[in-house]
């Protein structure tokens, strides 16, 4: 013990680290933000249970970005510059993580998004992660289940032009199925303020194709899926991606949904390990089935804890250096390797809608077998 009675081998007082999460938790995107806020808390309780990381209890500190470009940069400089965060989690989609990795990247605070797959997100420097797949992959293992797995050739496309997640995807998903051998007979884009598709929808099922690839949001899924049944185009005719993991999609479309397809990062039946420790607390503490946006935003916390706690010191730079050194880290959504690219090197699964659930169907791009 020193001069006032102190013992100075344990620290004063164990100080929390400041983390802080920027998401769309008010906005036309709201759901993702609630969900991924959802993950990310089961995660904090789990580390701070255990003691913390290097003994000190972590602390997020969560701001709206409001679904909103602008807000996104001001509440990331905020987090940075007010608060003082040694990381950051977010944003949930791409057009939105882009905005907040340029300012991350600029005051080098490493950030790591738990759902954004366009590949310009982590491009932007090297304090920019993801735990979760990129858009190159999803297409490729889009295009090769419509083409090889479902064996369609003519394909539609629908997709949202103004947004860099759905239009990156089509591009994607559209140059891999062409290589395949598959034909693109017809393709429609809208803007994202759009609410009424019939004139898109009739002009696609005039075309007569086979399947339609359609890489958007559930927010707007929701009302193509009921536009397109009423129309004659059932839902099973739709393959989508990761953006159709919401709860509102099973709600207000599950049933015009029923036997579709779509590339996803997690679904409850998901054959991993630790899938199964999250779902079992998920449950408990929200009483329903996660989505993929919970299992990644656990995910992405895990990690950085993870990360943290293997640093070589508490900057935010050693804990920049320890992320990019993460590998086989055993995630609700499977084994993720950072790549050099920053990108996770992991697994890709093919969901079902089925019984208005999401249901695993099958591991794409499989890591655990490689
Ligand atoms: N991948 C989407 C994007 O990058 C976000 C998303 C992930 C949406 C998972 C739903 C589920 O914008």
């Amino acid at each position: 013990k020193d001069a006032a009675g102190k013992d100075p081998s344990v620290p004063a007082a164990a100080e929390p680290w400041k983390v802080g999460a920027y998401l769309s938790l008010s906005g036309a995107e709201t759901q993702f933000g609630i969900e991924t806020k959802e993950g990310i808390e089961l995660a904090v309780d789990e580390v701070n249970k255990k003691g913390g990381v290097k003994g000190r209890p972590v602390k997020v500190l969560y701001e709206d970005n409001k679904s909103n470009p602008q807000e996104t940069n001001n509440k990331v400089l905020q987090l940075i510059t007010r608060d003082k965060v040694v990381a950051l989690l977010g944003e949930v989609a791409s057009s939105r993580s882009t905005i907040g990795g340029i300012v991350a990247n600029k005051h080098k605070i490493p950030m790591i998004t738990s759902s954004a797959t366009a590949p310009e997100v982590t491009q932007i420097g090297p304090f920019v992660f993801r735990v979760c797949f990129t858009d190159d992959t999803q297409g490729q293992m889009g295009a090769e289940f419509v083409v090889k797995t479902m064996g369609k050739k003519r394909i539609g496309i629908l997709y949202a032009s103004d947004d860099v997640y759905s239009s990156g995807l089509a591009a994607q998903f559209r140059d891999a199925a062409k290589k395949l051998g598959g034909e693109i007979v017809v393709e429609k884009s809208f803007i994202k303020t759009e609410t009424n598709f019939t004139t898109y929808i009739n002009e696609i099922r005039d075309a007569k194709p086979e399947l339609v690839y359609a890489p958007i949001y559930y927010n707007a899924m929701v009302p193509i899926a009921r536009q397109a049944k009423a129309a004659g185009m059932p839902g099973s005719m739709f393959v989508g991606g990761d953006g159709w993991d919401a709860e509102t999609l099973l709600q207000d479309a599950g049933e015009e949904m029923e036997g579709a397809y779509f590339t996803n990062h997690y679904a409850p039946d998901v054959p991993w390990p630790n899938a199964q420790i999250f779902l079992k607390a998920y449950k408990e503490r929200f009483k329903r089935d996660p989505s993929s946006l919970s299992s990644l935003g656990y995910d992405s916390a895990l990690l950085l804890f993870d990360a943290m706690g293997r640093a070589k010191g508490d900057t935010p730079e050693a804990i920049r250096d320890a992320i990019a050194e993460t590998k086989n880290f055993q995630g609700a959504t499977g084994t993720i390797t950072i790549d050099p690219n920053r990108n996770a090197d992991k697994s890709i699964v093919i969901v079902q809608i089925k019984n208005k659930k999401f249901t695993y169907f099958a591991t794409v791009n499989d890591k655990a077998a490689a």
